[in-house]
């Protein structure tokens, strides 16, 4: 009997080739494990393909419910975002799936792992290194990053085994999709330069063909969970589904970015992700008012911590046990609500109110009913600048010798004068 491999497979060219690949180099047994992390698409299709390109065994899970609760969410609650611009729906995904790939490994009684990802990308080092974390003592095989096939080579391949060639084989774009966004690279998206076409946008409607009306979206939040949409209570499945047709109708969530894979390239990267753009913007301005200056300091730092380690593969660490400790702690007083405007591509913040808000209209009014004690900012001026203007005193700030220049010289005498 031979031994069993557990495939990540998709559906897609690359995925359907390595079934016939890893019978015929390792002679394994193929069991395929599709997981639905709200890709929306045929599953029974992918999983009779599978069978059709010879798997013995084609599981489909559907882990959309996980995928939210214990990944997006969390990661929303931590406004975790790559690089300032990536909300992190591939990454996001990865460590669920090499979860799922162990457990089914583990029922199989599968020695081997495998999935369809290249040696130029960050996905293999999230499966492998999630993997690892989980079963140590499981074989990984990367076909596509050993088979040496170039994409023409691919599909002859498929081709000469009758593997059914997607249509979207032709499509030059390598794309990822689920719940919280699509990343689309390759074609014509290497030439940093050149605007991404319409035809990498299937989420959003043009900015310019968008309704010239603006709509408004409500959103209730409870511990900086997203859990209403015009104060209609939702699931999170339910509530970022609607969210992206909401937002993508007005062109919202469109991302064009120049990022820096873990493995030392610079590549171009499109992304749609309404749902998650309009979510992380509501979250933040619900966090301005509800945490206090310094917890929103902090809670920067470790938003970008938190990011690079999703985005890193290190999910199934103790360093982000910690940091989602904190922020799940951090997150006790951000309920309320958020109205954001959605208007030609653009999101805007507009509303917000919270039962804990820390905004004190007595204090911040320059009307009637103003509580804040005026005669009090002398002395706080005085002491707040007392470090600064005894600096100033002894060492002369702007005047002495290899000072640096953070002043103006003193305005030139106008000549002839
Ligand atoms: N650059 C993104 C990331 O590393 C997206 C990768 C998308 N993968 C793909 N097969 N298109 O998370």
């Amino acid at each position: 009997m031979s031994d069993k491999v557990v495939l990540a497979y998709s559906g897609g060219l690359d995925t359907s080739v390595a079934i016939r690949w890893l019978k015929e180099k390792y002679n394994l047994d193929i069991i395929t494990l599709t997981v639905d992390v709200g890709n929306e698409r045929d599953f029974s299709a992918v999983q009779q393909k599978a069978l059709k390109s010879g798997a013995v065994k084609a599981l489909v899970r559907d882990a959309k419910e996980l995928f939210v609760d214990y990944f997006i969410f969390p990661a929303l609650q931590a406004d975790a975002i790559y690089e300032g611009q990536y909300p992190l729906a591939t990454a996001l995904s990865r460590p669920l799936m090499a979860k799922l790939l162990v457990d089914v490994a583990l029922e199989e009684e599968a020695s081997v792992v495998a999935h369809g990802c290249t040696g130029k990308g960050n996905d293999q080092v999230r499966f492998e290194v999630g993997v690892n974390a989980l079963a140590p003592g499981l074989k990984i095989i990367a076909p596509a990053r050993e088979w040496g096939m170039t994409r023409e080579e691919t599909i002859s391949y498929a081709e000469r085994y009758s593997i059914p060639v997607p249509i979207t084989a032709a499509s030059p774009y390598s794309i990822d999709e689920n719940l919280w966004g699509r990343s689309i690279e390759c074609g014509v998206l290497e030439d940093p330069w050149a605007e991404p076409p319409e035809d990498v946008f299937t989420w959003t409607k043009p900015p310019d063909k968008a309704p010239d009306k603006p709509s408004y979206v409500e959103i209730g939040f409870d511990q900086g969970i997203p859990v209403a949409i015009d104060g209609q209570q939702m699931d999170g499945v339910s509530l970022i589904r609607r969210l992206n047709e909401l937002a993508g109708e007005h062109g919202v969530g469109r991302i064009d970015h120049i990022e820096n894979r873990l493995v030392g390239i610079k590549s171009r990267e499109i992304y749609e992700a309404p749902a998650a753009v309009v979510l992380l913007q509501a979250h933040l301005a619900l966090e301005a008012m509800t945490l206090a200056k310094d917890q929103l300091r902090f809670k920067q730092k470790v938003a970008q911590e938190y990011a690079d380690l999703i985005y890193n593969g290190l999910w199934f660490t103790s360093l982000h046990q910690d940091l989602a400790t904190y922020v799940r702690s951090s997150q006790r007083f951000v309920t309320g609500t958020v109205r954001v405007k959605l208007l030609k591509g653009s999101c805007r913040v507009v509303g917000r109110k919270a039962p804990k808000s820390l905004y004190s209209f007595g204090l911040a009014t320059y009307d009637r009913g103003d509580e804040f004690d005026q005669s009090a900012s002398p002395g706080f001026i005085h002491i707040w600048g007392l470090p600064v203007k005894t600096q100033a005193q002894v060492q002369l700030i702007g005047e002495a010798e290899g000072s640096l220049s953070i002043m103006p010289p003193k305005r030139p005498e106008k000549e002839g004068k």
